[in-house]
């Protein structure tokens, strides 16, 4: 679609010469990668019972991350694995929640905000593998990941609260775990 677009106007535009292409060409570019930003702060959404639950998540996985970050450091293996199985267990859509609360965050937010939330979880999972495995370059890589997440999600959705993120060009790729990523790129 996108493409189809920036087709047509290269074709109406090289009759004006190709300077002004390039530039049109790099405003649609622009808009399409900032596409993710254009989501509207969910809390406003959300009941005050949900914001509670989401916000003491959100302050847990904070400390945990921080946590890990100072374990790796150390080499300290069984511990990164323990805070990120930590992360991936007190994940909010699968524990904290009521059947009843469960239902009513799924219905107040976009499938996207679900899937962000999802690929945390993926990873936390992941980084607690590696912990398990004692391996450090899979440790890094796998937290550097999940700092994509975070701020790829606090970018679209939290920005009422973190307005420097607002606007912020976040790759789309960013915090959705490997093997998927390269699964879109085949
Ligand atoms: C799927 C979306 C999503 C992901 C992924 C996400 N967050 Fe959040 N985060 C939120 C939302 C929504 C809020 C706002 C909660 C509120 O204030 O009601 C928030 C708020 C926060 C806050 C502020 C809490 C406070 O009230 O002081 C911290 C800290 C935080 N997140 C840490 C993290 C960390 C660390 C990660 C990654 C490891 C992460 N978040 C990943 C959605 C997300």
């Amino acid at each position: 679609m996108a493409s189809l677009i920036s087709a047509r106007l290269q074709r109406l535009c090289c009759r004006y010469g190709c300077s002004v292409t390039i530039v049109i060409g790099m405003i649609v570019g622009l808009g399409l990668s900032t596409a993710i930003q254009a989501a509207e702060p969910i809390r406003p959404d959300l009941t005050p019972r949900l914001q509670g639950l989401l916000k003491e998540e959100m302050l847990q996985i904070e400390q945990a991350m921080q946590e890990i970050y100072s374990a790796m450091l150390k080499g300290r293996h069984a511990e990164v694995a323990e805070k990120g199985q930590s992360i991936h267990d007190s994940f909010i859509l699968d524990q904290s929640l009521t059947d009843e609360d469960r239902h009513a965050l799924r219905s107040a937010v976009p499938q996207q905000f679900l899937s962000m939330d999802a690929y945390l979880h993926e990873l936390a999972a992941m980084l607690a593998e590696a912990g398990r495995a004692e391996d450090s370059t899979r440790q890094l890589e796998t937290y550097a990941r999940m700092t994509e997440s975070c701020v790829a999600c606090h970018s679209a959705y939290v920005t009422d609260r973190f307005e420097g993120l607002e606007g912020v060009d976040i790759p789309t790729d960013w915090g959705k775990p490997v093997a998927e990523e390269q699964e879109t790129q085949d």
